[in-house]
Formats: C-alpha cells, structure tokens, sequence
C-alpha cells in the first residue's frame, strides 16, 4: 500500500510518500519533500497565516511533483494523457473544490489534465490543529486528488501525527502501554496519556504560550532571529550547564497538575533585556543559555511526574521542540536514572518538526482503524484535540 500524505498546518509545506508492506506491515519511505517558508517569514519574526496560506498555494504542486518523481511515481512522458479526453464536468467539479484556492487551482488542475493517475492507495492530510486558512489549503488539495483520482482519504491530527511518526521505526506491538507524550512545538505544549494508538487523554497544556512560542519570542525580544528554537540553542551551547547572571522563572514548575505557562517566562525575558545597556555576544549566550534551561527545566520536571504518576511504561516526545539537542540529553538521563525500566522514544531531529511522513504514518494507523472519510464530509478544524 502506498500512502500520499499532506501538511500544510503552519509554516512548512510538506508531501511524503510512505510504503507499507501488505505481508510485513514494514514501512519504506519512498519520498518526504518539506518546502519551509523560513525565508518568507523570518523579517517578520513569525508567520503570517495569510502570507503562509498563500505559500502553500504555490508549493503544493511543485512539492508534489517532487515527491512523486522520487518516489518514481509520476508517469513517464509517454503516459501523458490527453486533456480533451476528461469530461468538463469533471474539471468543473475540481475547480469548485478548489473554489477558496484559486492560486493553487491555476497549477493543480492543468498538472492533473496532464499526468494520468499514479498508484496511490491512500491519502492523509492533516486537518487540525493548526492556522486555518493554512489547513484549509492542505484539506482542498487533497481532497481534489481524492476526487480527481478517485483514492480514499483520511484526515490526521497533526498533534497525534507528531506522536505516532516515533512509530516509523519502532513497531507498536513492541512498545509497552501506557505511554506519556510530551508534544512540544511552536503551536502545542501538551501532555497526553496514550492507552493505545488511537486512545489518547490530554493530561494538561499550556494555558498560553506554547514551549516553541517562547523560544521564538524570546528570541524576537532579544533581536536574534526565526526560527528562535534552532537560534537560541547554538547560542547557548557556550554557557551549558554554567551558572548564569540571569536568572529566569520556570513558572508553574511546582503546581500539582500537567499546566504549563510560558508567557511570564517571556515577559521576564523582556524587563531582564531593558535593563543591559551594553548587549554583548556574552550576555547573549549567557540569556540563551538561561531560557532554554528554563524550558527544559519545566518541560522534564512535568514529564516525569506525569511519567510516574501515571506508571507510563513508554515516554513519548514530539514536535519541533524536540529537536532541541539539550532537552533530548538531559530528559533521557533523567529517564534512564529514575525510571529506569521505561522506554523512550525520541524522532530523530528531522523528524522532530513539521513533516509530512509523520502524517503518512498517522494515515496508516487510522486506515487500519477504518477510520476512513467521505472527501466531501473533510472540514479542517484549528482547534482540533487528540481523544
Ligand atoms: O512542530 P513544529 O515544526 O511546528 C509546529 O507544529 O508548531 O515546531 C516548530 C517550533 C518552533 O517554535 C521552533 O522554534 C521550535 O519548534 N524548534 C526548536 C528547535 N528546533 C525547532 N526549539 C528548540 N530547540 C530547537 N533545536
Ligand atoms: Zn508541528
């Protein structure tokens, strides 16, 4: 079985192709193209979901050309089918699909004229959370090819998508339930009690800003530049584990509950810079250095509780955050030191952020469950939740 997956959440525009064995259930990656829109973003410090929106309509086709020719997919030029051969009311229909995107129709429906259908046999998009008109962009293209193709569809959520792509190598059956997850990106900062695939709880949350948020606000307030997760932890590899003139909050590190809170740390962040006159390079690892501890302080002292209060035999990590070199080290000497018997797993780094083979994963799961859908009944939602 071969799965096209899809997402468009927020700022990367990604499309995998993933292999699944009918005998083995092994997985082969056949492509995995992420297109960032860093590029676009970065003079902005954020992203713009407008601007994002618009991104995604103008990469989706050339990421999906360039995953479909890697995954040796797209039709030699002797199979070009002739336009003229498919019925107008067929064109019609995919134009009021894509009715919202018309960027995106101008290079969808003439590549679709073009080329005859690949063998796919399943398609994931992510459908939520996320910015809005980002997903929306995502959920339409996919449900063209859907339709156009005539392939069925499942929407993934892209929280569970960052969970279950620990899954690509690691076959479920040899992972051990309960499990604590610790999602952690630039929109998210969850904790999630997983029964099974499929069986989530969400044990607590951010009650503002998400863990990746702060990382990159910080780093706006102290001039540094976006992404701020990927800038703030070179910066603070100078100053690991050394003790620091700033010393910042870890709020909300001692509350009984799986709640985080990463405004104040932000907002600290930002009277501790008025007062420096003179922002050397060596107060800025030395800041650097202190945010990050302060992140990973609460997001380990969190994970752990959750870890045995809930005797989770697996420990799950996730999303962008994940990425981060320092929090990886020190929550798996944690682990290992007091929770000895519990295993972890950790994606590897470019896994860690936005892609579209963790969807493809996800994808496969839910088609497994039947968790398939109508394309026509697919809505995205921004505010989706793991259940
Ligand atoms: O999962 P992701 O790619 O997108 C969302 O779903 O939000 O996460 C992006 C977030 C950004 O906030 C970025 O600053 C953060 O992940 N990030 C990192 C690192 N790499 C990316 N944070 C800390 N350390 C990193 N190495
Ligand atoms: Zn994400």
């Amino acid at each position: 079985m071969k799965i096209l997956a899809i997402e468009t959440s927020c700022d990367d525009t990604g499309i995998a192709i993933l292999e699944v064995s009918e005998k083995t259930e092994e997985f082969s990656v056949l492509s995995n193209i992420v297109s960032s829109q860093i590029e676009v973003h970065k003079k902005y410090g954020g992203v713009y979901p407008a601007m994002a929106k618009r991104e995604h309509q103008r990469n989706l086709v050339p990421v999906l050309i360039r995953a479909l020719k890697q995954a040796k997919l797209l039709n030699p030029k002797s199979e070009i089918r002739n336009p003229k051969q498919i019925p107008k009311s067929k064109i019609q229909k995919l134009n009021s699909i894509l009715e919202r995107e018309s960027e995106l129709a101008k290079k969808l429906v003439p590549f679709l004229q073009k080329h005859k259908k690949p063998k796919i046999d399943l398609i994931a998009v992510t459908n939520g959370p996320g910015l809005e008109p980002c997903l929306w962009v995502g959920v339409n293209f996919a449900k063209a090819l859907s339709y156009f193709w005539n392939i069925p569809i499942v929407p993934t959520n892209h929280i569970e998508s960052h969970i279950l792509v620990n899954f690509l190598p690691t076959r479920p059956g040899l992972v051990g339930f309960p499990a604590v997850c610790l999602v952690v990106s630039g929109g998210h900062t969850q904790l999630i009690l997983m029964e099974k695939i499929g069986n989530y709880k969400i044990l607590g949350e951010t009650r503002d800003d998400a863990a990746g948020e702060c990382f990159d606000k910080c780093a706006k307030i102290l001039g540094l530049g976006y992404p701020g997760g990927p800038i703030i932890s070179q910066l603070a590899t100078k100053f690991l584990g050394c003790p620091t003139p700033q010393k910042l909050p870890r709020p909300m590190i001692n509350t009984k509950n799986y709640d985080f809170s990463f405004s104040g740390l932000k907002t600290a962040v930002l009277y501790a810079n008025r007062k420096v006159e003179n922002k050397t390079k060596r107060y800025k690892q030395e800041i650097a250095s202190e945010i990050q501890q302060a992140i990973i302080d609460v997001l380990i002292k969190k994970t752990m509780k959750a870890a045995k209060d809930f005797k989770a035999k697996t420990i799950i990590l996730g999303g962008g955050v994940t990425a981060n070199k320092e929090l990886r080290k020190q929550l798996t000497e944690k682990i290992e030191r007091e929770i000895p018997n519990a295993r972890y797993l950790i994606p590897n780094t470019q896994l860690s952020t936005d892609n579209a083979l963790m969807v493809a994963v996800a994808g496969y799961f839910k088609a497994e469950q039947n968790k398939f859908m109508r394309w026509q009944d697919i809505e995205a939602n921004a505010n989706l939740r793991v259940e």
